[in-house]
């Protein structure tokens, strides 16, 4: 597990996990997170494909100013999920191109 288990100042609240589902595999989050950190947390850093050279993008600037952390969560294309609360249930899946409507 990549997480901050103790940190200074943040208190991490570890005491309610979230399931939620990626690309059909459940992974496990806990309350407080987004959807990018609960995905780093599970040692996912490939969020999605740049649309012309397929390049691997993941998180970048993870204050929702980019397009690098683009996926489609429960049917919605183009969420960028370092800013989406992490919610149980949740079903996120790596987007293909540009996404569809
Ligand atoms: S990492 Fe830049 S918008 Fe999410």
């Amino acid at each position: 597990m990549r997480r901050i288990l103790i940190h200074p100042i943040i208190k991490f609240n570890f005491q309610e996990p979230l399931v939620f589902t990626y690309n059909g595999r459940e992974l496990t989050g806990f309350a407080g997170d987004t959807i990018a950190s609960a995905l780093i947390a599970c040692g996912i850093t490939t969020f999605h494909h740049s649309y012309k050279l397929h390049r691997p993008r993941g998180f970048f600037c993870a204050i929702g100013n980019c397009s690098s952390c683009l996926m489609e969560v429960d049917g919605v294309p183009n969420t960028r999920v370092c800013i989406t609360p992490l919610k149980g249930g949740m079903i996120v899946n790596t987007q293909q191109g540009k996404g569809k409507f």
